[in-house]
Protein backbone atom coordinates (compact mmCIF):
# COMPACT_ATOMS: atom_id res chain seq x y z
CA UNK A 1 0.00 0.00 0.00
CA UNK A 2 1.26 3.63 -1.06
CA UNK A 3 0.29 6.22 1.55
CA UNK A 4 -0.03 10.38 1.34
CA UNK A 5 1.29 12.01 4.23
CA UNK A 6 0.34 14.74 6.23
CA UNK A 7 1.08 16.49 9.55
CA UNK A 8 2.40 13.43 11.04
CA UNK A 9 -0.68 11.28 9.39
CA UNK A 10 0.16 8.22 6.99
CA UNK A 11 -3.08 8.09 4.98
CA UNK A 12 -3.62 4.88 3.25
CA UNK A 13 -3.58 6.06 -0.54
CA UNK A 14 -6.81 3.32 -1.22
CA UNK A 15 -9.48 2.87 0.97
CA UNK A 16 -12.47 1.15 0.52
CA UNK A 17 -16.20 4.07 1.28
CA UNK A 18 -18.85 2.21 2.63
CA UNK A 19 -21.94 4.65 2.21
CA UNK A 20 -25.02 2.86 1.40
CA UNK A 21 -23.64 -0.58 1.97
CA UNK A 22 -25.89 -1.88 4.32
CA UNK A 23 -26.39 -5.06 6.86
CA UNK A 24 -24.09 -8.25 6.11
CA UNK A 25 -23.19 -6.84 2.71
CA UNK A 26 -21.26 -4.08 4.65
CA UNK A 27 -19.88 -6.83 6.98
CA UNK A 28 -18.86 -8.82 4.42
CA UNK A 29 -16.92 -6.24 2.49
CA UNK A 30 -15.42 -4.73 4.92
CA UNK A 31 -14.27 -8.50 6.15
CA UNK A 32 -13.17 -9.20 2.63
CA UNK A 33 -11.20 -5.89 1.68
CA UNK A 34 -9.56 -6.28 4.96
CA UNK A 35 -8.46 -9.54 4.33
CA UNK A 36 -6.94 -8.64 0.84
CA UNK A 37 -4.56 -5.90 1.47
CA UNK A 38 -7.14 -2.71 2.32
CA UNK A 39 -6.42 -1.22 5.41
CA UNK A 40 -8.26 1.72 5.14
CA UNK A 41 -12.29 2.15 5.64
CA UNK A 42 -14.31 5.13 5.50
CA UNK A 43 -17.69 5.24 7.24
CA UNK A 44 -19.83 8.09 8.66
CA UNK A 45 -21.98 8.16 11.34
CA UNK A 46 -25.07 9.37 8.71
CA UNK A 47 -24.20 6.14 7.32
CA UNK A 48 -26.48 4.02 9.44
CA UNK A 49 -23.58 1.09 8.95
CA UNK A 50 -21.05 1.85 11.45
CA UNK A 51 -21.72 -1.37 13.35
CA UNK A 52 -21.76 -3.47 10.45
CA UNK A 53 -18.13 -2.25 9.70
CA UNK A 54 -17.00 -2.98 13.64
CA UNK A 55 -18.25 -6.13 12.69
CA UNK A 56 -16.52 -6.61 9.38
CA UNK A 57 -13.42 -5.22 11.47
CA UNK A 58 -13.90 -7.99 14.13
CA UNK A 59 -14.47 -11.17 11.67
CA UNK A 60 -11.52 -10.23 9.19
CA UNK A 61 -9.27 -10.98 12.01
CA UNK A 62 -7.18 -7.93 10.57
CA UNK A 63 -5.32 -6.31 14.02
CA UNK A 64 -6.41 -3.09 15.06
CA UNK A 65 -2.81 -1.34 14.81
CA UNK A 66 -3.35 -1.94 10.69
CA UNK A 67 -6.11 -0.30 10.26
CA UNK A 68 -6.99 3.17 9.26
CA UNK A 69 -10.77 3.63 10.02
CA UNK A 70 -12.16 7.15 9.52
CA UNK A 71 -15.82 8.37 10.67
CA UNK A 72 -17.18 11.53 10.54
CA UNK A 73 -19.63 14.53 12.16
CA UNK A 74 -22.43 15.57 10.21
CA UNK A 75 -23.62 19.33 10.46
CA UNK A 76 -26.78 18.57 12.64
CA UNK A 77 -24.36 17.81 15.33
CA UNK A 78 -21.78 20.74 15.40
CA UNK A 79 -22.54 21.48 18.82
CA UNK A 80 -19.96 20.81 21.82
CA UNK A 81 -23.00 18.31 23.49
CA UNK A 82 -24.21 17.06 20.66
CA UNK A 83 -20.73 16.56 18.80
CA UNK A 84 -19.63 14.50 21.85
CA UNK A 85 -22.94 12.23 21.84
CA UNK A 86 -22.41 11.55 17.92
CA UNK A 87 -18.53 10.57 18.94
CA UNK A 88 -18.99 8.20 21.36
CA UNK A 89 -22.37 6.96 19.62
CA UNK A 90 -19.67 5.89 16.85
CA UNK A 91 -17.30 4.41 18.90
CA UNK A 92 -19.92 2.52 20.65
CA UNK A 93 -21.04 1.02 17.04
CA UNK A 94 -17.80 0.07 15.75
CA UNK A 95 -16.67 -1.14 19.46
CA UNK A 96 -13.37 0.70 19.10
CA UNK A 97 -11.98 3.33 21.66
CA UNK A 98 -10.70 5.96 19.05
CA UNK A 99 -10.59 5.76 14.74
CA UNK A 100 -7.55 6.68 13.17
CA UNK A 101 -9.55 9.94 11.61
CA UNK A 102 -12.51 11.86 12.68
CA UNK A 103 -13.85 14.29 10.02
CA UNK A 104 -16.43 16.73 10.33
CA UNK A 105 -18.43 15.79 7.46
CA UNK A 106 -20.70 18.87 6.41
CA UNK A 107 -20.25 22.34 8.18
CA UNK A 108 -22.96 23.82 9.44
CA UNK A 109 -23.33 27.74 8.25
CA UNK A 110 -25.39 28.15 11.76
CA UNK A 111 -22.34 27.03 14.15
CA UNK A 112 -19.20 29.12 13.58
CA UNK A 113 -15.63 27.72 13.57
CA UNK A 114 -14.70 28.57 16.82
CA UNK A 115 -17.49 26.48 18.26
CA UNK A 116 -17.14 23.16 15.61
CA UNK A 117 -13.24 22.89 15.79
CA UNK A 118 -12.83 22.98 19.28
CA UNK A 119 -15.16 20.13 19.18
CA UNK A 120 -12.97 18.76 16.89
CA UNK A 121 -10.00 19.04 18.74
CA UNK A 122 -10.99 17.80 21.97
CA UNK A 123 -11.92 14.44 20.48
CA UNK A 124 -7.96 13.93 19.27
CA UNK A 125 -7.00 15.32 22.76
CA UNK A 126 -9.15 12.81 24.34
CA UNK A 127 -8.01 10.07 22.44
CA UNK A 128 -10.47 9.21 20.66
CA UNK A 129 -9.46 10.16 17.38
CA UNK A 130 -5.88 9.88 16.08
CA UNK A 131 -6.18 12.85 13.94
CA UNK A 132 -8.74 14.96 12.72
CA UNK A 133 -9.83 17.04 9.54
CA UNK A 134 -12.66 17.93 7.33
CA UNK A 135 -14.84 17.16 4.36
CA UNK A 136 -16.67 19.69 1.54
CA UNK A 137 -14.33 22.46 3.23
CA UNK A 138 -13.69 25.40 0.43
CA UNK A 139 -10.39 27.55 0.42
CA UNK A 140 -11.90 29.99 2.39
CA UNK A 141 -13.64 27.33 4.84
CA UNK A 142 -10.12 25.85 5.22
CA UNK A 143 -8.71 29.45 6.33
CA UNK A 144 -11.03 30.06 8.51
CA UNK A 145 -10.93 26.31 10.81
CA UNK A 146 -7.18 26.73 10.48
CA UNK A 147 -7.12 30.26 11.76
CA UNK A 148 -9.18 28.78 15.17
CA UNK A 149 -7.90 25.11 15.42
CA UNK A 150 -5.16 24.07 17.96
CA UNK A 151 -4.49 20.68 16.64
CA UNK A 152 -3.29 20.12 12.90
CA UNK A 153 -6.56 19.44 10.38
CA UNK A 154 -4.67 16.63 8.46
CA UNK A 155 -6.90 16.42 5.39
CA UNK A 156 -10.09 17.30 3.93
CA UNK A 157 -12.04 15.04 2.03
CA UNK A 158 -14.01 16.47 -1.45
CA UNK A 159 -15.44 15.12 -4.38
CA UNK A 160 -12.41 14.17 -7.25
CA UNK A 161 -12.22 12.41 -9.91
CA UNK A 162 -11.56 13.24 -13.86
CA UNK A 163 -15.29 15.02 -14.60
CA UNK A 164 -14.70 17.86 -11.77
CA UNK A 165 -12.46 20.80 -11.11
CA UNK A 166 -11.03 21.21 -8.09
CA UNK A 167 -7.45 22.62 -8.34
CA UNK A 168 -8.27 25.84 -6.30
CA UNK A 169 -9.49 23.67 -3.25
CA UNK A 170 -6.50 20.95 -4.06
CA UNK A 171 -4.27 24.13 -3.45
CA UNK A 172 -6.02 25.52 -0.46
CA UNK A 173 -5.59 21.96 0.96
CA UNK A 174 -2.01 21.46 -0.25
CA UNK A 175 -1.26 25.25 1.08
CA UNK A 176 -2.36 23.99 4.78
CA UNK A 177 -0.36 21.21 4.41
CA UNK A 178 -3.38 19.02 4.04
CA UNK A 179 -4.11 15.58 2.32
CA UNK A 180 -6.75 15.04 -0.03
CA UNK A 181 -9.11 12.04 -0.29
CA UNK A 182 -11.33 12.12 -3.02
CA UNK A 183 -14.43 10.57 -2.54
CA UNK A 184 -16.52 9.51 -5.52
CA UNK A 185 -13.52 8.76 -7.48
CA UNK A 186 -15.57 6.66 -10.09
CA UNK A 187 -17.95 9.52 -10.20
CA UNK A 188 -20.85 6.62 -8.71
CA UNK A 189 -20.59 4.70 -11.62
CA UNK A 190 -20.28 7.49 -14.37
CA UNK A 191 -16.85 6.17 -15.43
CA UNK A 192 -17.31 2.78 -16.31
CA UNK A 193 -18.53 3.69 -19.93
CA UNK A 194 -16.32 6.65 -20.33
CA UNK A 195 -14.84 7.32 -23.89
CA UNK A 196 -11.17 8.65 -22.74
CA UNK A 197 -11.26 6.26 -19.95
CA UNK A 198 -11.83 3.20 -21.33
CA UNK A 199 -9.81 4.03 -24.19
CA UNK A 200 -6.76 5.12 -21.77
CA UNK A 201 -7.44 1.35 -19.92
CA UNK A 202 -7.37 -0.32 -22.35
CA UNK A 203 -3.92 0.68 -23.49
CA UNK A 204 -2.33 -0.42 -20.05
CA UNK A 205 -4.77 -3.52 -20.07
CA UNK A 206 -6.85 -1.83 -17.34
CA UNK A 207 -10.07 -0.97 -16.54
CA UNK A 208 -11.62 2.70 -16.98
CA UNK A 209 -12.59 2.80 -12.74
CA UNK A 210 -8.89 2.31 -12.46
CA UNK A 211 -8.00 4.96 -14.87
CA UNK A 212 -10.07 7.02 -12.45
CA UNK A 213 -8.20 5.84 -9.16
CA UNK A 214 -4.38 6.21 -11.17
CA UNK A 215 -5.41 9.66 -11.96
CA UNK A 216 -5.77 10.73 -8.53
CA UNK A 217 -2.97 8.53 -7.35
CA UNK A 218 -1.32 10.33 -9.78
CA UNK A 219 -2.34 14.06 -8.88
CA UNK A 220 -1.33 13.29 -4.93
CA UNK A 221 -4.35 12.29 -3.63
CA UNK A 222 -6.21 9.31 -1.18
CA UNK A 223 -9.31 7.50 -3.20
CA UNK A 224 -12.43 6.01 -1.21
CA UNK A 225 -13.72 4.58 -3.92
CA UNK A 226 -17.15 2.20 -2.51
CA UNK A 227 -18.00 -1.42 -4.19
CA UNK A 228 -19.34 -4.83 -2.30
CA UNK A 229 -18.75 -6.70 -5.84
CA UNK A 230 -15.03 -8.77 -5.05
CA UNK A 231 -14.25 -8.37 -8.59
CA UNK A 232 -14.10 -4.24 -8.39
CA UNK A 233 -12.76 -4.57 -4.99
CA UNK A 234 -9.48 -6.81 -5.86
CA UNK A 235 -9.04 -3.83 -9.21
CA UNK A 236 -9.65 -0.84 -7.39
CA UNK A 237 -6.07 -1.92 -5.21
CA UNK A 238 -4.59 -2.56 -8.21
CA UNK A 239 -3.61 0.49 -9.45
CA UNK A 240 0.08 0.58 -8.72
CA UNK A 241 1.50 -1.32 -11.56
CA UNK A 242 0.97 1.00 -14.29
CA UNK A 243 1.66 4.96 -15.19
CA UNK A 244 -0.36 6.80 -16.68
CA UNK A 245 1.93 9.15 -19.17
CA UNK A 246 1.31 13.42 -19.36
CA UNK A 247 -0.60 13.43 -22.74
CA UNK A 248 -3.08 10.73 -20.89
CA UNK A 249 -2.99 12.98 -17.45
CA UNK A 250 -3.66 16.06 -19.89
CA UNK A 251 -6.62 14.57 -21.56
CA UNK A 252 -8.11 13.33 -18.24
CA UNK A 253 -7.52 16.72 -16.55
CA UNK A 254 -9.03 18.34 -19.66
CA UNK A 255 -12.71 16.37 -18.63
CA UNK A 256 -12.32 18.47 -15.07
CA UNK A 257 -14.53 21.26 -17.46
CA UNK A 258 -17.70 18.82 -17.56
CA UNK A 259 -17.66 20.28 -14.15
CA UNK A 260 -19.74 17.65 -13.03
CA UNK A 261 -20.26 17.60 -8.98
CA UNK A 262 -22.48 14.22 -8.17
CA UNK A 263 -22.40 15.36 -4.40
CA UNK A 264 -24.62 18.61 -3.86
CA UNK A 265 -27.30 18.41 -1.03
CA UNK A 266 -29.12 21.51 0.38
CA UNK A 267 -26.43 22.31 3.58
CA UNK A 268 -23.70 22.04 0.74
CA UNK A 269 -21.62 25.88 1.40
CA UNK A 270 -21.10 27.83 -1.57
CA UNK A 271 -18.42 25.99 -3.47
CA UNK A 272 -15.20 27.11 -5.41
CA UNK A 273 -15.74 28.25 -8.78
CA UNK A 274 -13.01 26.60 -11.23
N1 LIG B 1 -17.51 13.20 2.80
C1 LIG B 1 -18.59 13.13 2.06
O1 LIG B 1 -19.44 14.04 2.07
C2 LIG B 1 -18.79 11.96 1.14
C3 LIG B 1 -19.75 12.05 0.11
C4 LIG B 1 -19.90 10.96 -0.73
C5 LIG B 1 -19.12 9.82 -0.55
N2 LIG B 1 -18.23 9.74 0.48
C6 LIG B 1 -17.40 8.52 0.70
O2 LIG B 1 -16.76 8.18 -0.52
C7 LIG B 1 -17.09 6.84 -0.87
C8 LIG B 1 -17.09 6.68 -2.38
O3 LIG B 1 -18.06 7.52 -3.00
P1 LIG B 1 -19.42 6.93 -3.60
O4 LIG B 1 -19.74 5.67 -2.92
O5 LIG B 1 -20.42 8.01 -3.53
O6 LIG B 1 -19.10 6.73 -5.15
P2 LIG B 1 -17.97 5.96 -6.01
O7 LIG B 1 -17.04 5.19 -5.16
O8 LIG B 1 -17.41 6.95 -6.96
O9 LIG B 1 -18.87 5.01 -6.90
C9 LIG B 1 -19.46 3.86 -6.42
C10 LIG B 1 -20.01 3.11 -7.62
O10 LIG B 1 -18.92 2.72 -8.48
C11 LIG B 1 -19.01 1.35 -8.78
N3 LIG B 1 -17.67 0.80 -8.83
C12 LIG B 1 -16.75 0.75 -7.84
N4 LIG B 1 -15.62 0.17 -8.27
C13 LIG B 1 -15.82 -0.15 -9.57
C14 LIG B 1 -15.03 -0.80 -10.56
N5 LIG B 1 -13.79 -1.19 -10.31
N6 LIG B 1 -15.57 -0.98 -11.79
C15 LIG B 1 -16.82 -0.57 -12.07
N7 LIG B 1 -17.63 0.03 -11.18
C16 LIG B 1 -17.13 0.23 -9.93
C17 LIG B 1 -19.83 0.74 -7.67
O11 LIG B 1 -20.59 -0.34 -8.18
P3 LIG B 1 -20.34 -1.85 -7.66
O12 LIG B 1 -20.88 -1.90 -6.28
O13 LIG B 1 -21.09 -2.67 -8.65
O14 LIG B 1 -18.88 -2.10 -7.71
C18 LIG B 1 -20.77 1.87 -7.26
O15 LIG B 1 -21.94 1.85 -8.03
C19 LIG B 1 -18.45 6.62 -0.19
O16 LIG B 1 -18.80 5.27 -0.12
C20 LIG B 1 -18.21 7.30 1.13
O17 LIG B 1 -17.44 6.43 1.97
C21 LIG B 1 -18.03 10.82 1.30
Amino acid sequence: MQYVEAHGCRIPTIGLGTMTLKEDVCVQAVKTALQNGYNHIDTANFYGNEKENGEGFRQSGVKREDMFITTKVRENNLTPENFQKSLDQSLANLQLPYVDLLLIHWNNKDIPFSVSIPSLCKAKKDGKAKHVGVANFTTKMLDEAWAVTTEPLVCNQIEMHPFINQDKVLAASKKHGMAVVAYCPIARGKVPGADALERIGKAHGKSAAQVSLRYLVQRGVSAIPRTATPDHMKANLDVFDFQLSEPEMAELKALNATNMRVVNPPHAPVWDTP
